[in-house]
């Protein structure tokens, strides 16, 4: 289980949150949802180790995590590829980095390219390939940095409504066939209701958690008709319209 206590960060004189407290289960899909500008790439940033907390901090399987960076890969709505590098060395970046065996990160990579729909475009440049392409790629590469925990900011926002729906049934892959915990933040709320076990609503700033809605006992793959779901979709809308009109 993922369990971040009572973490705080605050930039000189701005509060984006403090003493905040959540848990995620091993193998789950948490969604966080909450108005623009509210904290969410922050927390994010503090979770991935990229940033210090001011206070708090975060377990693992009931381990304290020292090095965060060990324990995360993080993924953004820009695909971040490198525009020189064809997409087989874009995604093997982090076997480089980490300077893991080559010829067994590229066998892995030319796999993983495969079974994600990208076999044939290894030797692509990014420019040659959609928008949704690069995404997948993007997932990929950080597959191969091999961490636990993934933490997805806004993966999709970038797409159109199409490729967006396949590319979450890819990012469902990932906790499901991947075994990873996912946590993920999207302004989607449909998107946030097909995917996660979890869905935490999030307040202006400074940053609290609102709702913690838990859908683990919905299974999954769902669709976008059910009722129930749709109901859900306009508690939720309410709720965080209520955020906008108090900010
Ligand atoms: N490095 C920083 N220094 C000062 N303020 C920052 C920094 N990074 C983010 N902020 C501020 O923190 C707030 C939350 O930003 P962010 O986490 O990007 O929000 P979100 O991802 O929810 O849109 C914003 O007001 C932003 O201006
Ligand atoms: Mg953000």
């Amino acid at each position: 289980m993922l369990r971040v206590c009572d973490i705080s960060k605050i930039y000189s004189d701005l509060a984006v949150f403090t003493n905040i407290s959540f848990m995620v289960e091993k193998g789950g899909f948490a969604a966080f949802l909450g108005p623009s500008g509210c904290g969410k790439s922050t927390l994010f940033r503090v979770i991935a180790g990229i940033e210090s907390s001011d206070s708090g901090h975060i377990e693992w399987e009931g381990l304290k995590l020292l090095n965060l960076k060990e324990n995360t890969a993080m993924m953004l709505q820009k695909d971040l590829l490198l525009p020189w590098f064809d997409i087989l060395d874009n995604v093997l970046i982090p076997i480089k980095t980490l300077k893991r065996d080559t010829k067994t990160g590229e066998s892995e990579a030319k796999r993983l390219l495969s079974r994600f729909g990208l076999s044939g475009f290894e030797h692509y440049l990014p420019y040659q390939i959609s928008g949704g392409m690069r995404q997948r790629a993007a997932l990929v590469r950080t597959l191969l940095f091999d961490r636990e925990i993934f933490l997805l900011d806004e993966p999709l926002s970038a797409l159109d409504a199409l490729t967006r729906q396949s590319l979450q049934k890819e990012i469902l892959r990932i906790q499901l066939e991947f075994d990873k915990t996912v946590l993920m933040i999207t302004h989607d709320i449909m998107e946030a209701l097909m995917l996660a076990d979890k869905i935490f609503l999030l307040s202006h700033l400074p940053m609290r958690i609102i709702k913690e809605i838990d859908l683990s006992n919905l299974p999954k793959p769902r669709y976008h008709l059910d009722f129930e779901l749709a109901e859900m979709a306009e508690n939720i809308f309410f709720t965080l319209k209520g955020e906008l009109i108090n900010a």
